[in-house]
């Protein structure tokens, strides 16, 4: 946090979450809500540094994971802070002309569903962006993470963890919404299946076989979209230096920098910017 933020208004401690309330009206803060299958996480962002003000509040999604009960857990979160202002929200879905498509480790429930007419009924948020998790951790590693100045082409952000999320960033930063790489049919099965960090947990894979499996899947990527750079994020991505130099890639692969926040932070982006994928 830099030194010119507003100062706490409670102590720090587990159960009590540091609050600290800016004005919603003050365009360098927004809001993020990244929605989950184990938890919806959310707080006030600094959108000058890419970091939060205080800390996060999470609850545990409710079960069943119903587009009513997300979006009253989301209220709660955004009541929490008392913030006002704009509200960007992550689904782990496809959201695409204001319907979502999609439902992964959620009620099937949302499929078929118009999210502005959901969370606008829960939120008295004056203006909401609704998009796709790993879409929103992209654009906040793409911009605050990474020091990608350097890189001079597409960058492919994979976060790897239950299903694998993709957001392509074309050169300049622009995202392409939606692009669902973890679906794609590597050697006739979902790359996710045989990629992503839940794939090597459930099968007992070492790093050595998961890596293998891995780069076969970006390579597929490699082959169709020529990126110059992979950013791979997700709880697996700590442990990065235990099997990026096993990857046989040709491009460079990092592990994010924003880790658990960068959810939070893509959605307070894409509200800001009023993007509506
Ligand atoms: C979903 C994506 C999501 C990713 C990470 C995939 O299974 O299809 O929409 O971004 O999981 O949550």
């Amino acid at each position: 946090m830099s030194a010119d933020h507003p100062a706490p208004a409670s102590p720090a401690n587990d159960a009590e979450p540091v609050v600290i309330t800016v004005d919603a009206a003050d365009p360098r803060y927004g809001f993020g809500v990244d929605v989950g299958g184990s938890g919806v996480k959310g707080g006030i962002v600094d959108l000058k540094t890419g970091e939060l003000v205080g800390d996060r509040f999470k609850i545990t999604t409710p079960q069943p994971a119903t587009p009513d009960a997300v979006a009253a857990t989301v209220a709660q979160i955004v009541d929490h802070f008392g913030w006002t202002g704009r509200v960007g929200i992550t689904l782990p879905s496809v959201v695409a002309g204001r319907i979502v498509r999609s439902a992964a480790n959620i009620d099937k429930a949302w499929i078929g569903i118009d999210p502005y007419e959901l969370f606008g009924r829960h939120l008295s948020s004056p203006a909401l962006s609704v998009l796709n998790d790993a879409d929103a951790a992209g654009l906040a590693e793409v911009e605050y993470g990474t020091n990608d100045d350097a890189v001079d082409g597409v960058i492919i952000m994979l976060t790897l963890g239950t299903g694998i999320g993709s957001a392509v960033l074309l050169p300049g930063g622009q995202l392409l919404p939606n692009t669902e790489l973890g679906h794609l049919q590597v050697d006739g099965e979902e790359a996710e299946a045989q990629a992503s960090s839940r794939a090597k947990e459930v099968n007992e894979w070492s790093y050595k076989h998961w890596a293998g499996k891995l780069s076969r899947v970006l390579a597929e990527y490699e082959m169709l979209f020529s990126p110059a750079l992979f950013i791979v994020g997700g709880g697996i991505s700590r442990k990065a230096h235990k099997w990026t130099p096993l990857l046989t890639n040709s491009t460079p692969v990092v592990p994010a920098n924003l880790r658990n926040t960068a959810g939070i932070v893509g959605a307070a982006m894409a509200a800001e910017a009023g993007m509506r994928p």
